[in-house]
């Protein structure tokens, strides 16, 4: 890449990446623009976004119904403090949630990232029994594979191995860390631990269909109609972090309704804004929100974090919600499923690959592991494709306005990578 803007080389020193080994990770790619379901670079080069913007994008960028809501509200009001004020944006999304989610919701509480919106679910799992009485009940069981976020309390409900926080073994609150009750004997095994710690849980906690980050594992709705069960038997707080599963990821608007499952939290980000600005929610039923109604000004949440329900991000979901009903993305999601099934098909039985999966608009390629995982990502680059393998597991999630033509793009890329083979068992050239 010859011509780098001056920004580029000036800020790359003092920059801090995430999820990056400074010393060894390969420069970033500078990116100057977004236009549809395409990233532009520095160097005029178009990459066709396979990841989405970390899952959020799901109408694409620069969608010109969210632009003119987002300019719209930047005239009235960018933000305003959240405490002892409110506004239309965000009283108005509020009650958009509740309807969409269904039966049961009653409250939302916003805040600006998906790991706060986690942490203010456990927080509120664990005050709704202290506000009861029981002072007893701090842990949570939650699932290997899972991801919850990065802060300090959703790493210890993260996966403690394979996840990314294996280092902070022992710096974090220690959990019931359980394998996902995918047949009889595992729900058995989760019914024995949860038995035994009962009196100590406040909550169980869960990807619904899809655990993302952990490296897009699948598992059947009876999972969570066991958990709904399990929480019920034991009385404890239910949590469905839809985070990465909402707003149509997995071919319907939430993960839950698959199932059939209505949870006690849920907790909404990435795709709320439609990929445009920081804004994340924590709902809460009925039940969970009766425990802190009170005359104690003890008993209330105390949380509050200074952009909570910032009005522009408000405005943008609203937009984006608008979307979802004006146009049929749950269709396009489906669609985009089907093509992915019939793309990534001759990834199956190649060597090196461990398995082809799809579920909604996710498609996944596992593969052995892989030794250089910057080598592969170029490899993706050079092929005009933006798509970003976490570890081993090659996934896409494209927006869910892609075209056929630019998904094509995505598939065959993944295809013709894998298909070069030699991924696990040599490095790959630069
Ligand atoms: C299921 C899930 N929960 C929580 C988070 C954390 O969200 P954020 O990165 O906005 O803090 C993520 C992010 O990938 C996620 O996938």
């Amino acid at each position: 890449m010859g011509s780098q803007p001056d920004w580029y080389a000036d800020g790359l020193e003092h920059i801090w990446l995430p999820y990056a080994q400074m010393k060894t990770e390969p420069s970033p790619l500078p990116v100057v623009a977004t236009r549809g379901e395409r990233i532009v670079l520095a160097d005029g080069r178009e990459l066709v976004d396979g990841v989405a913007s970390w899952w959020s994008a799901c109408h694409g960028y620069n969608h010109p119904a969210i632009r003119t809501a987002l300019e719209r509200q930047l005239q009235a009001m960018p933000h305003v403090m959240f405490g002892g004020l409110a506004h239309a944006p965000a009283l108005t999304l509020a009650s958009r949630l509740c309807a969409l989610l269904g039966e049961g919701f009653e409250r939302v509480f916003f805040s600006d990232s998906g790991s706060v919106a986690v942490e203010v679910a456990m927080k509120m799992a664990i005050q709704s029994w202290r506000n009861r009485g029981d002072f007893r009940r701090t842990r949570f069981a939650a699932f290997r594979g899972g991801y919850h976020g990065d802060t300090f309390a959703t790493m210890s409900v993260c996966d403690p191995d394979e996840g990314m926080h294996a280092l902070f073994k022992g710096a974090l609150p220690a959990q019931l860390i359980l394998d996902l009750p995918r047949d009889e004997p595992t729900a058995a095994a989760m019914e024995a631990e949860l038995a035994r710690h009962a009196g100590e849980l406040a909550g169980i906690i869960v990807e619904p269909l899809v655990q993302g980050a952990g490296g897009m594992l699948f598992h059947e709705p009876c999972v969570l109609r066991r958990l709904r069960a399990a929480a019920d038997r034991h009385g404890l707080a239910l949590i469905f972090d839809e985070i990465f599963t909402g707003f149509g990821r997995t071919g319907t608007m939430f993960a839950m309704q698959q199932a059939g499952v209505t949870p006690d939290i849920v907790t909404l980000g990435k795709g709320l804004t439609g990929g445009t600005l920081p804004l994340a929610a924590t709902v809460a039923s009925g039940a969970v929100f009766e425990a802190f109604w009170s005359d104690d000004p003890g008993k209330a949440l105390m949380h509050g974090p200074t952009y909570m329900a910032n009005a522009l991000a408000c405005a943008a979901a609203n937009a984006s919600l608008d979307l979802f009903d004006r146009e049929p993305r749950l269709e396009q999601a489906r669609a985009i499923g089907e093509a992915m099934m019939a793309g990534l098909e001759p990834c199956r039985g190649l060597p090196g690959v461990t398995d082809v999966r799809v579920l909604g608009a996710i498609g996944v390629v596992q593969l052995d592991p892989v030794p250089d995982l910057g080598a592969l990502r170029q490899r993706f680059i050079d092929r005009g494709v933006w798509i970003r393998p976490l570890g081993n597991v090659v996934y896409l999630t494209p927006p869910l306005t892609i075209g056929e033509a630019d998904l094509a793009l995505l598939t065959g890329a993944v295809v013709e990578v894998v298909g070069q083979g030699r991924l696990a068992a040599h490095p790959i050239p630069a």
